[in-house]
Formats: C-alpha cells, sequence, structure tokens
C-alpha cells in the first residue's frame, strides 16, 4: 500500500507536543509492515540544519491558495524506510513559532493544498492520506474536488485522526472563499459551518473516509459535550466510521537500558541500582535534598488547566504534608508557573519548580523519579505516563482518554495494575490516589517493585496499533 501522512510537526525534526511523536513512530511502524510511506510536513524555519544538509531539493511549481498562487518548494529526505517530504514556503514557514500567527488559517490551507499538489507534481499515487488534527484537515475536504483535477488522487482514500477535539480550527466565515478558495457551498451545517463559525476540524470529520482518535476511551468521551467541546453532534452523526486506537511510543528510544543522558542505565529484570543512581542524580540536577527515602513526585507536562494543575495547585500543599519531594517540569500559564515558584520557596530541598521545556531533563526526571502524576481532565492519549512506565516510575492517573486505556490501577488483593487512578476531576480524589501510591511506595516494596515491573514490561509498542490502522486502510481499499 502507498501510505502518504501529512502532518504540521513531526519527531524529530519538530516538535511542540504529543502529535509530532505520533507522526515520527507510527509511520516508520507502518514502514517496517511492508508498506511504502511518504510523511509530508511544512519546512520550519526550526528545523536546523543539520536536518536540512541531508535533504535533497526535488522541485518547486505553484500552488492555489484561493485567488493567490503561492510558492511551493519540496526537498526530500529518508530515514528509518519512510520518505519525508518538507514543503517549502518562507513567508509561510519562516517564523520562529509553529502556531499562533495572525495567517494561521492561510499557512495551513496552504499546506493542505500544497500536500495534493505535491502528490500530482511528484507523480505518485497514495492509496491512503492520512491527516491529523485541523492543520491538515482541509486535505480530506479538498480531496473531494482535487481527485478530479489530479489524477494521482483519484483513487485515494482520506483518514482523520484527532489528537486533541479543543484545537478545532475555528475562523470567520470570511475566510471560506477568500483563504480556503471553497465556495460558498461549502458553509452549510453538513459541511464547514459550525455556529455561524468556519471550522476545519468538523469539516474533516465529515468529508474523512474513516475518523480515528488516539484512544478508545477518548473515542467513546467525544460522544460527551463536556469532552466534545461543541463537535458532540458531529461525532455522533459520524460515529459508524470512528474508532479509538491507542498510540504507541518509541519503545527503542525511551528504552532505560540504552538512552543517553541517565545517571546509569537498567533493565525491567534489575531495575534498583540503576534506579537508585538516577534518583540521586535527579535530586542533584533539580536541587532537591540527597534522600533515597522519600518517593519523588514528577510532573511533566505544559502548565495548563486541562492537564489537571488546577486539582494540584489546590491540594499542593496536602501533597507536601506526606514524606515526599516533588518536581514540576515544563511551561505554561502564569498562575501555574507562580504557584510552582512560590512552593520552591516554601519547601526548599523537597519541591523543584523547573519551568521550561527540556527534553534532556524530561529524560533525567523519567528515570530518577518514583511517581508519576497527570491528573488530565481530559486527555486524548498521553504518552508521558507511557515513558515513564517504561523507566519504572509508577503512575498517578486521572481516569479518562489514554490515561484509562494504558494505566489499569493497582489490585491489592490480586496485585494487577500499573499504577493509580481516580474518576472525578476532584483534588481530594486526585489527593487519595497519590497517598494509596505515597503509602505502598513506604510500606510494600515487593508490591511496588511488581508495579514498576508491570509498567516497564508492558507492550507500548505501535505494533499492535499499526495494524489496526492497517485494517482501517484495508477496509477503505475494500
Ligand atoms: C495530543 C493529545 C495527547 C496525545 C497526543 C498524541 O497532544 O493532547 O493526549 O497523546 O496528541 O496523539
Amino acid at each position: 500500500m502507498n501510505i502518504l501522512f501529512a502532518a504540521s510537526e513531526v519527531a524529530p525534526f519538530i516538535k511542540t507536543g504529543g502529535l509530532a511523536d505520533v507522526a515520527g513512530s507510527l509511520p516508520p511502524a507502518l514502514a517496517k509492515a511492508g508498506h511504502t510511506v511518504h510523511v509530508v510536513l511544512p519546512l520550519y524555519e526550526g528545523i536546523g540544519a543539520d536536518w536540512r544538509s541531508q535533504m535533497t531539493f526535488l522541485k518547486y511549481f505553484d500552488v492555489p491558495v484561493a485567488w493567490r498562487n503561492a510558492y511551493c518548494g519540496v526537498f526530500e529526505l529518508q530515514q528509518d524506510g519512510v520518505t519525508y517530504w518538507f514543503l517549502d514556503n518562507e513567508s509561510y514557514f519562516k517564523r520562529a513559532q509553529l502556531y499562533g500567527h495572525f495567517d494561521d488559517c492561510e499557512r495551513f490551507a496552504f499546506f493542505s493544498r500544497a500536500v495534493l499538489e505535491t502528490v500530482g507534481q511528484l507523480n505518485w499515487f497514495p492509496d491512503i492520506i492520512h491527516c491529523n488534527d485541523w492543520q491538515s484537515a482541509l486535505i480530506p475536504i479538498y480531496l473531494q474536488e482535487d481527485r478530479y483535477r489530479i489524477p494521482q488522487l483519484s483513487h485515494a482514500r482520506s483518514v482523520f485522526t484527532i489528537h486533541n477535539i479543543e484545537y478545532q480550527g475555528r475562523f470567520g466565515r470570511e475566510v471560506l472563499e477568500d483563504v480556503l478558495g471553497l465556495n460558498a457551498g461549502y458553509f452549510c451545517v453538513d459541511m464547514l459551518a459550525h455556529h455561524n463559525d468556519v471550522n476545519l476540524m468538523k469539516g474533516a470529520i465529515v468529508c474523512a473516509d474513516y475518523v480515528t482518535t488516539v484512544s478508545p476511551s477518548y473515542a467513546r468521551e467525544l460522544h460527551d459535550p463536556f469532552y466534545a467541546h461543541g463537535l458532540e453532534g458531529v461525532i455522533a452523526a459520524n460515529s459508524h466510521k470512528l474508532r479509538g486506537i491507542l498510540n504507541g511510543i518509541d519503545t527503542k528510544l525511551y528504552d532505560p537500558a540504552t538512552i543517553a543522558g541517565i545517571a546509569q542505565p537498567f533493565t525491567p529484570r534489575a531495575p534498583v541500582t540503576g534506579k537508585k543512581a538516577c534518583k540521586a542524580a535527579l535530586q542533584s540536577a533539580v536541587g532537591l535534598n540527597a534522600d533515597p527515602n522519600a518517593p519523588i513526585i514528577a510532573c511533566v507536562s505544559r502548565l495548563v488547566g486541562h492537564k489537571g494543575f488546577g486539582m494540584v495547585v489546590d491540594a499542593l500543599d496536602k501533597i507536601m504534608e506526606q514524606p515526599v519531594q516533588m518536581v514540576v517540569l515544563g511551561t505554561g500559564d502564569w498562575y501555574f508557573e507562580e504557584a510552582f515558584r512560590t512552593a520552591q520557596q516554601q519547601y526548599p530541598g523537597r519541591f523543584s519548580a523547573q519551568l521550561m521545556y527540556s527534553a534532556s531533563l524530561s529524560n533525567v526526571i523519567y528515570a530518577g523519579a518514583d511517581i508519576f502524576l497527570m491528573p488530565s481532565v481530559s486527555e486524548p492519549c498521553g504518552l508521558s505516563q507511557m515513558i515513564a512506565m517504561r523507566f519504572g516510575t509508577v503512575p498517578v492517573v486521572r481516569e479518562t482518554g489514554g490515561l484509562r486505556d494504558s494505566v489499569p490501577p493497582y489490585n491489592k488483593y490480586t496485585g494487577e495494575g500499573r499504577g493509580f487512578s481516580f474518576a472525578n476531576a476532584d483534588s481530594g480524589d486526585m489527593l487519595w490516589a497519590l497517598e494509596q501510591a505515597v503509602n505502598l511506595f513506604h510500606t510494600d516494596r515487593k508490591a511496588w517493585r511488581a508495579l514498576q515491573k508491570a509498567g516497564m514490561t508492558a507492550d507500548f509498542t505501535w505494533n499492535h496499533s499499526a495494524g489496526e490502522y492497517l485494517d482501517i486502510y484495508q477496509q477503505l481499499l475494500g
């Protein structure tokens, strides 16, 4: 099968969130299963010279963006059995930030149209075009007409994956003709119109041949207005072509036996001494007291409301009343950053606020912490709880989306489970689950080790999930 995978960010080239990890690890897994996989993304300013020096320039052409004609250059790079196409247009992509610009609608309208144009220009025949989130949501919409204009697209089927329904790509009605280049017929409730706006995610859900999201639980939650952010009706109307598939992670990359930058490697068979060394290294790296007995509770996340930091801040003093240490890594809302900055002053040597984005420090934390706290109010999938488990760090999570699907709770009678969980988005309930974890850490080392081992040996590879995507592709191709 020929599979074209379009995403607005792809690891290791450029990343702001979990979408990049998925776009960086699912396509190689599909290629490994014997398929021809091309990944296409914008050539951002942030894609470094080391990558650029490995790219080959293929060609350039014009792309229609409504009444404009925009330059598009295509660069190619091969890696892990996958062909990457980087689409170049400096006026759209030579900027410090990936998103958040006044003309995002136009930038990603260009990208989406350019993806389809590239297929024609390079004379490649994709069977499946797999798009992700609002930035590539226009592709299944454009495909409806472009398949009659570009012969290479004539038999392609489209799949659209929702990584987070909170970001829908909503714009004013006026973008329809002038920016998107769509005629007024698209502005109806059965297409892109939603509460009098143009809603790109809605359009993709309607137009794509199949829609997936990143965990089975999130697929169910999307029927609930609390999670669906206004799209519950659209979800209900399209549920016949919706499925939740749990993301995998790159288990080769996140392997405590081989990853660079941690104090001492360790394995599921013999985690104890390595984990001890990593804990000591973490304490010294982030200014926590050198104390092997206090469990370190860690958060690695964007510091925003839907990640549950309201609960963490509410319960912070109660958490710190226990014999624990805590480290938070991430940036985000000022309110949370300030609360953690204050906590660090209030609990010197026991609370560490690392208010930055750092991939290397995140690995030091995954490896050295004991408990990984992820109380998300909503979490389509979540990857960091899986990474934490790979490193023998026991997760405490809210039972939502992919957290629920990847962290079965500890059962004290059977010893089963991989972590601790709570159902309601309530700081008291979170505290209760956290106390269960802290108690077990202090009182039952054997049970704790078993939990660590269950997490470290769980199958978080793409093998199973890539197979589920292939089933869907196959089903669409008949
Ligand atoms: C989004 C979601 C996150 C998910 C990731 C990859 O960032 O918020 O839960 O893990 O996409 O699918």
